[in-house]
This record gives C-alpha cells, sequence and structure tokens, in this order.
C-alpha cells in the first residue's frame, strides 16, 4: 500500500517531513549543507514535491484540505530556510552583523569599586599588620578628655588650635584627629598593644585643593616593655619601603606634639622625582607623611599605664594626601565629591 493514496496518511507523511525538515535546516552549519537541505526536501525532486504527488490519490473532497496542509509545511520550511541562511550569514560576518561592530568591547555596568583612600588605608593596615599591628576604631563624636587632656594637650595651649572644631554639646565634639582612639585603647587594654586606627577626623578648615574640613587619618600606637626609638625607626622605615618601594629614603625631622616626646616629622625621598625637587615636593626632594614620636610618659599617666615601665611609639598620618601623591590626583576635593570619572579608575 502506497503510504499517499490515503488523506490521512499523507498528513502524517508531510507532518514528519516538517519536523524533519526544520530539525535539518537548524542542524545546517553553512550555507552548503544549508542548499543540500533546501534540495532535498523542497528541490523539484525533493520529499515534499514527492508527497505532494501522493494528492492526486486522495479523495477529491478531501483534496482541498490535504492542499492546505501541504502549503502549510511548504511555507514554514520556505521561512525557516530564509532565517537559517541570515543566521549564517550573521555567524560567518560578525563585524557587518545588524550595522553592529560585535568586536567593540561590552557596555558593561559599573559595579563601584574601592575609594583610593580606602585602598591606601587597606594597604597601611595590611603592611603594619605584618608587624604584629591590629585595627581599632573609636568614635567620630569625642568627649574632649579624650581628643585633648588624655593627649596632654591643655585645652588652652596653643598646640590646640591647629584644632578648632565643632563643638557639640556636654564637653562633645567631633574630633580633630584619630590620636583619642590611643586613650581608647589603652584604657581598655593592658600592654603590649600594637594597633592602627583608621578614621574621619574634623577640623574647621578651608575646603581648597589642598585642604578639607573632614579628612581621614591613620594613627598607629605600640606600647610594650624595652621599646626604644631605634624599633620606632625601623619600623617606620619597613612601612616606607613596603608602601613606597624598597629605594625610598626616609628623613626625621624633630617636631613637637604635646603626646610625644622626642616627636618627629617623618619625610620621605619625594615619590614622584625620586629627590631631585619637583612641583609636588615644592623642589625639597622630601615629602612629610606622619607626625609621630615616643608616647609622652604623661599620657601614660593618663591613661592608668605604668609610665616608668612601658615605653611606646605613635604616629599619624593622612591617607587621603598619601593617594594623592600615589595616585597623581591633583586636588584633594575630587576625592570627596564622588566624582565617578575618578573612581571608575579604581574600580
Ligand atoms: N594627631 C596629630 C595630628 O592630627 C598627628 C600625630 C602626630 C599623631 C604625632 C600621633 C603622633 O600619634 O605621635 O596632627
Amino acid at each position: 500500500m502506497s503510504l499517499r493514496d490515503e488523506q490521512g496518511d499523507l498528513r502524517e507523511t508531510l507532518e514528519s517531513i516538517r519536523i524533519e525538515a526544520l530539525e535539518a535546516i537548524q542542524g545546517a552549519a553553512d550555507s552548503e549543507s544549508l542548499e543540500e537541505v533546501r534540495i532535498r526536501f523542497l528541490g523539484r525532486n525533493g520529499l515534499l514535491s514527492r508527497a505532494l504527488s501522493g494528492l492526486r490519490d486522495v479523495p477529491a473532497e478531501k483534496r482541498p484540505q490535504a492542499g492546505k496542509k501541504a502549503n502549510q509545511v511548504k511555507q514554514t520550511l520556505e521561512t525557516a530556510l530564509e532565517r537559517r541562511v541570515d543566521e549564517l550569514a550573521a555567524l560567518s560576518k560578525p563585524a557587518q552583523t545588524a550595522g553592529s561592530d560585535l568586536t567593540l568591547p561590552g557596555r558593561r555596568q559599573w559595579r563601584g569599586g574601592v575609594h583610593p583612600v580606602t585602598l591606601v588605608i587597606d594597604e597601611i593596615c595590611e603592611i603594619f599588620g605584618e608587624l604584629g599591628f591590629t585595627r581599632a576604631a573609636g568614635p567620630e563624636v569625642e568627649t574632649d578628655w579624650h581628643n585633648f587632656t588624655a593627649l596632654n594637650i591643655p585645652l588652652d595651649h596653643p598646640a590646640a588650635d591647629m584644632h578648632d572644631t565643632f563643638y557639640l554639646d556636654d564637653g562633645l565634639l567631633l574630633r580633630t584627629h584619630t590620636s583619642p582612639v590611643q586613650a581608647r585603647v589603652m584604657m581598655e587594654h593592658e600592654p603590649p598593644v600594637r594597633i592602627l586606627a583608621p578614621g574621619m577626623v574634623f577640623r574647621r578648615d578651608p575646603y581648597d585643593a589642598s585642604h578639607a574640613p573632614a579628612f581621614e587619618q591613620v594613627e598607629g600606637l605600640a606600647v610594650d616593655e624595652g621599646i626604644d626609638f631605634i624599633e620606632f625607626r625601623a619600623a617606620i622605615d619597613y612601612f616606607v619601603h613596603r608602601f613606597f618601594g624598597p629605594s625610598t629614603r626616609t628623613r626625621f625631622r624633630p617636631s613637637y606634639f604635646p603626646f610625644t616626646e622626642p616627636s618627629a616629622e617623618v619625610d620621605v625621598s619625594c615619590i614622584i622625582c625620586e629627590g631631585s625637587g619637583c612641583a609636588a615636593c615644592k623642589r625639597t626632594g622630601w615629602i612629610e607623611i606622619m607626625g609621630s614620636g615616643m608616647v609622652n610618659p604623661a599620657v601614660f599617666e593618663a591613661v592608668g599605664y605604668d609610665s616608668e615601665r612601658y615605653t611606646g611609639y605613635a604616629f599619624g598620618m593622612g591617607p587621603a594626601r598619601i593617594a594623592m601623591l600615589r595616585y597623581r590626583i591633583p586636588d584633594i576635593r575630587l576625592l570627596y565629591e564622588a566624582d565617578v570619572g575618578l573612581l571608575e579608575q579604581f574600580a
């Protein structure tokens, strides 16, 4: 019995041709095999026209329905073929597809990044972490005792002038430096102490290219029996070499802070001109990176440490200035104005 001599059989044949052909069209990997598929199914002697020749044997009253189905299959296959032709063309000529250049980098959504000052703070903490320092934190709203008195700064001392700040009620103020965290940690813990305290500080400073009324500091404090100036220098040298590079030189300049004695400002050889003198180092070849010194025994007394038994060193640095140097950021305000163009570079 011929498969095509009844309408029901013809419908089945057409349906299996449709399914098989669609699969073959989709599976054709290039235009040559697609053409072969076209000939096999839609060619003059193809499966479809051979199936259609069976229409003759369908009873007259059922012929229109069978013919309709045959046309639908033909159309479906022709459409699928055209689509596949386009697809294959697109695959073989990626750069010209639909007027787009597929070799362009994708449009990426910026998901945020780590702020350059945070990068610097984290690196400082990591390096001192290698020397046994851990992170500590204190409040931004401080008592005047922690901010000044415990640190041997009488409120009417000229050293307090630099720390003109924003006063709140009840002897509270916005801390002018991270040094009060020293007092907080020592009130809580017995020596040995080795901490770094990064955080925001506030001063009645102008807002210009090199100043901001709110900025970060990183405080360091080491207290133990037998800590001397040599250990202090060694720690700072270690940090400077790790952070700025092994050829960076360090210079200690005598200075004054009420909470250290002796006190020093630490300079590093300019990382931009390597010491020969440029605009960044104001032609001196040196750049100041921190205030520091051996902890004043008066501070130990204030927090209840035995100042005969313990010694230590402390320092405070400004990571925003360091970030500006390291990343060549010309204006401190760029760091505080959520300038996405700047921040994106640190993603
Ligand atoms: N607190 C000082 C300031 O804000 C910086 C400083 C200097 C911190 C010397 C220290 C230090 O711990 O020993 O200017």
